[in-house]
């Protein structure tokens, strides 16, 4: 351990509670992006987190304007001759219904047994705080960073990062970095710690099904008109095969399949699958014929239902032919699938399977790439030994299944390399009631970041 390590593990143990009542406070910020009510509330969160950067001595710290949500934008750039590391999180949290599951409150926070019940507790609070702290302990100490740090905060990851692209498009010059640190990501199962290499991209759709103009008397008109909630249920079990492939024309076209080296690599990792399908309380677990959970989670796309509605949902009984059904779906993609190429393709078969006697319309709500970050990089190394340095075991390295659509965009637009580096736990419930972050590994997330920028001082980027 250098000199530097120990001051600094001695200044976060003094500075714990207070760290801990910090996080507490922007946990309470409903920053719920899918919500154009709640656009206030994100705004709170980015100056919430624009007031904590310039507390840290962050610099250039400004809360900048986009379509949508603001960017929280911060740099500091005296580390002469040393790499820039842009770090990317997102204070934007998911919506909290249903309700009456959570224990307590989403926004009121709750300690109990290590962890920290709230929304966004794990996704992405936890990593954007463990950030600006790791930064704060070393300007603290010594006055100084090792390397030279950009952070964007953004407030629209949850509902797609529509506006992002063309505010780092905008933003390039500024941006310019050797590197880009995406905060966004966790643990293996069993908390084992790990470096995310791979993320699926998604295409979000609405189906809208609509026959009469108005609710009819089930008595009085069942079985003279189509029912849309019946068609919505037709449509949705023609999506999938009985093998459990996505059954539309042309889905796996582009779909780049996996190579013995992908497969050998899921198969190492320590998986258990029976405590897994317990913790998930299904007594099965179900998807693609061929392929291991592993494979079907992180390296092969799907399509799910997401929510359905339509029709009479109160207690008790109500006889109608429902006006109208509905249903959210998306799909998870993989390289080299482009969401709104699958847009079209999921479109088009939804309408092949409408019936006549009801309108179909499907709508494109969002869509964002998938993106491979590479193993061998340095930067993923350096990544493995702060880990190894604060966690005392090797990282795993997983292709997970979920999306962060600006990780492609860091790629593609401002050409970086990507390292994905997150320490929530795989059990933290992430866009489920009672979401949770565990306490141990926020510390040594924090940890581990004060001690990756020290590691990448003295790692050839360029
Ligand atoms: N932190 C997650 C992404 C994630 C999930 C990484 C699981 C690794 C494992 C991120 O905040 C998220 O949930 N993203 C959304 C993006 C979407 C709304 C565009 C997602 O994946 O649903
Ligand atoms: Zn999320």
């Amino acid at each position: 351990m250098t000199p530097h390590a120990a001051d600094l593990d001695a200044w976060l143990d003094e500075t714990r509670e207070e760290r801990l009542a910090d996080y507490l406070e922007f946990l309470c910020i409903p920053s719920i992006s899918a919500l154009p009510s709640h656009a206030d509330e994100c705004r709170r969160a980015a100056e919430f987190l624009a007031d904590r950067m310039r507390a840290a001595g962050l610099e250039h710290v400004e809360v900048a304007e986009t379509e949508g949500n603001p960017v929280v934008y911060g740099d500091w750039l005296h580390a002469h001759d040393a790499p820039t590391i842009l770090v990317y999180g997102h204070y934007d949290v998911q919506p909290v219904d249903p309700l009456d599951l959570w224990v307590k409150a989403p926004f009121d926070p709750r300690v109990e047994d290590g962890r920290v019940y709230a929304r966004g507790a794990a996704d992405d609070k936890s990593n954007v705080h463990a950030q600006v702290q790791a930064a704060r302990a070393w300007l603290a100490n010594d006055g100084r960073l090792p390397v030279n740090l950009k952070f964007v905060f953004e407030g629209e990851e949850e509902s797609g990062s529509e506006h992002l692209d063309r505010w780092l498009a905008d933003n390039r010059r500024r941006l310019a970095a050797d590197l880009a640190v995406v905060s966004d990501t966790g643990f293996f199962e069993g908390n084992v710690p790990a470096i995310t290499v791979g993320l699926r991209g998604i295409m979000y759709a609405q189906v809208d099904v609509s026959g009469p103009a108005i609710d009819l008397h089930s008595g009085g008109y069942g079985g003279t008109v189509r029912n849309p909630a019946t068609v919505l249920c037709e449509i949705v079990a023609g999506l999938h095969d009985a093998d459990g492939r996505v059954d539309v024309p042309g889905f796996y076209d582009d779909v780049r399949p996996l190579s013995e080296r992908d497969r050998a690599e899921f198969a190492r990792l320590p998986f258990d699958e029976r405590a897994y399908r317990e913790s998930l309380g299904v007594d099965t677990l179900w998807g693609e014929a061929g392929y291991t959970t592993l494979e079907r989670r992180g390296g092969r796309p799907t399509l799910e239902v997401n929510g359905i509605w339509g029709g009479f949902q109160g207690e008790g009984a109500k006889t109608i032919i429902p006006a109208h059904a509905h249903a959210k779906i998306s799909c998870r993609l993989v390289r080299d699938q482009d969401p709104e190429r699958i847009f079209g393709l999921v479109r088009d078969r939804i309408l092949a399977l409408a019936p006549a006697g009801v309108r179909v319309d499907v709508t494109y709500i969002h869509g964002g790439s998938p993106s491979l970050t590479p193993v061998d990089h340095p930067a993923t190394k350096a990544a493995a030994r702060s880990i190894r340095e604060v966690f005392g075991v090797d990282p795993v390295y997983i292709r997970e299944g979920g999306s962060v659509p600006v990780t492609a965009s860091f790629e593609s637009i401002l050409g970086l390399p990507v390292v994905l580096l997150g320490f929530t736990p795989p059990d933290d419930h992430a866009h489920a009631p009672n979401e949770s972050m565990r306490l141990d590994n926020l510390e040594l997330g924090t940890r581990t970041m004060t001690r990756y920028w020290e590691a990448l001082a003295e790692t050839l980027l360029r």
